[in-house]
């Protein structure tokens, strides 16, 4: 089977950026209605890649409002086998401070409404699927062992909290979620980890930390500092992705 890579892009990552040259788009029509925005299929440095911003070019979806089945089914219908996923998340434990780069490697879900399967029983398949370890430990391993040699420090584990959004959390509910086990908190892990799997789509989630969740610091939440983290540390989020891309390529 021909490996495809594709980058699921999250807040403030919209674009591959100028190193991206872009041979064609795709806005497929799926069973599930439309993706996020079109599907951009092209060469980044020295490797092919596909990209699609799960938020839409501008930032117009919110979280819940993704439509997720249809990102992740047009994606393995242009050919799509491993996908990085990139999520802004909040830190609750004291290893995730902002500006933390991070590769969890379990998943709590805490959202609810979304369409979350494509076993949904309106096609003839029931699967039952595996998701003990929801994420690809082929891929985890690589971005990790690239991540060493390129000298990007990250946490490699980390168990991550997926809300429904839009609002943020109360500090209650993030005491809860630390009891829970969560180490961090974001709003669109799920369902795309869990439908990748469905579709047998290696995936994994690299995790940029924008912000300590509610209650953690006495300081009210402050989305232009969020803003400003993501801004700041994009570059080495694409660093790290094609780093991976050289050594699982070569
Ligand atoms: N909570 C939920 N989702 C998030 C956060 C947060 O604190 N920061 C970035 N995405």
């Amino acid at each position: 089977m021909t490996v495809v890579h594709a980058v699921i892009g999250g807040s403030g990552f919209y674009s591959l950026g100028d190193d991206f040259r872009i041979d064609r788009c795709e806005k497929p029509e799926t069973p599930f209605g439309r993706t996020s925005a079109e599907i951009q299929l092209g060469r980044w440095g020295e490797h092919d890649i596909v990209f699609l911003p799960r938020h839409g070019e501008i930032h117009q979806i919110p979280p819940h409002a993704i439509n997720y089945r249809a990102n992740l089914w047009a994606l393995q219908a242009v050919g799509v086998t491993h996908i990085f996923a990139i999520n802004a998340v909040g830190g609750i434990t004291p290893d995730l401070p902002p500006q933390t780069l991070a590769l969890p490697d379990q998943i709590i879900d805490y959202t609810s409404g979304r369409a979350h399967t494509f076993f949904d029983g309106n096609r003839q398949d029931i699967e039952h699927i595996d998701f003990t370890l929801p994420y690809s430990k082929t891929l985890r391993d690589s971005i990790i062992a690239a991540g060493k040699s390129a000298g990007i420090d990250l946490v490699g584990t980390g168990t991550y909290g997926c809300t429904n959004g839009p609002r943020l959390e109360t500090a209650a509910e993030i005491r809860k979620m630390g009891k829970d086990g969560c180490n961090m908190v974001g709003m669109t892990g799920m369902p795309e980890a869990a439908l990748a799997r469905e579709l047998s789509i290696e995936y994994a989630t690299i995790a940029l930390v924008v912000n300590w969740c509610a209650g953690i610091e006495a300081s009210v939440l402050d989305m232009e500092q969020i803003k400003k983290v993501l801004a700041d540390r994009i570059d080495s989020v694409k660093s790290l992705i094609l780093a991976t891309l050289e050594r699982v390529t070569r």
